[in-house]
């Protein structure tokens, strides 16, 4: 017996927050009974699940690496018109949805599923997976700053968790965080005077941007999404 939110989840209705609220809403029927309760536990092979009177069936699960571009916003949609990740994905990928988010002058990995059970569990803070950046940077980066973005800066939202910073060569270093706070990255190299020039996220736990090009996607292997699920990173 599984919770009635994962299973809206997993089966691509929505994310698991989202499909709360249809239950708290009254859209969610389990054998034709309305169901308001949260904890409310299912069998997913034998109960007959609706949300709005539309039944739910075993989602065919998706997992795409995206390379995002620069100068495009990680939403499926943008009021002002600006471009999305969405106007890489041809029409058969418009209803993924993007785990995490990449600033519009950010590049580089971001995963996309309608896996809404995934992407809870990859977003959630307790889950902790690791975020490889390129960061480029205006000006020299001494060893006194690697080892303070290394073990953890503090920023008005609290400290961030220790990571790993190297120095590839000068004005480019390698940093690993955990958390993915809300430019995060920059906000660290700003507390330090380091005006960052071009960022670049290359992995997120087991998966490795590589040589995908920019605007260009990829389907994960099987060992990928068995690994992104296990929270392991080979
Ligand atoms: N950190 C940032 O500052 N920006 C991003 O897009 C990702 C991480």
């Amino acid at each position: 017996m599984e919770r009635l939110q994962k299973v809206l989840a997993r089966r691509g209705v929505a994310s698991r927050r989202k499909s709360e609220e249809y239950i708290a809403a009254g859209r969610v029927a389990v054998n034709g009974e309305i169901v308001r309760e949260l904890g409310t536990k299912v069998d997913p092979d034998k109960d007959l699940i609706t949300v709005d009177g539309q039944a739910t069936a075993k989602a065919q699960l998706v997992y795409l690496a995206f390379h995002k571009p620069l100068y495009c916003i990680t939403s499926k949609s943008d009021p002002q018109g600006r471009p999305t990740i969405m106007d890489f994905l041809p029409p058969a990928y418009q209803e993924l949805h993007p785990v995490g988010r990449l600033d519009w002058n950010t590049e580089g990995l971001l995963l996309l599923t309608n896996d809404g059970e995934l992407t809870f569990k990859i977003t959630h803070p307790s889950y902790e997976i690791e975020k490889t950046y390129l960061v480029w940077t205006e000006t020299g980066v001494g060893k006194k700053e690697l080892e303070k973005l290394a073990g953890g800066i503090n920023l008005e939202d609290g400290p961030t968790s220790p990571g790993r910073a190297r120095l590839i060569e000068p004005g480019l270093i390698e940093l690993t965080i955990h958390e993915g706070r809300n430019r995060q990255v920059r906000r660290m190299m700003g507390s330090l005077n380091l005006p960052v020039k071009r960022l670049q996220r290359i992995s997120l736990g087991p998966i490795e941007l590589k040589d995908l090009s920019p605007g260009k996607f990829r389907k994960l292997t099987q060992k990928e999404i068995n690994n992104l699920k296990k929270g392991s990173s080979s």
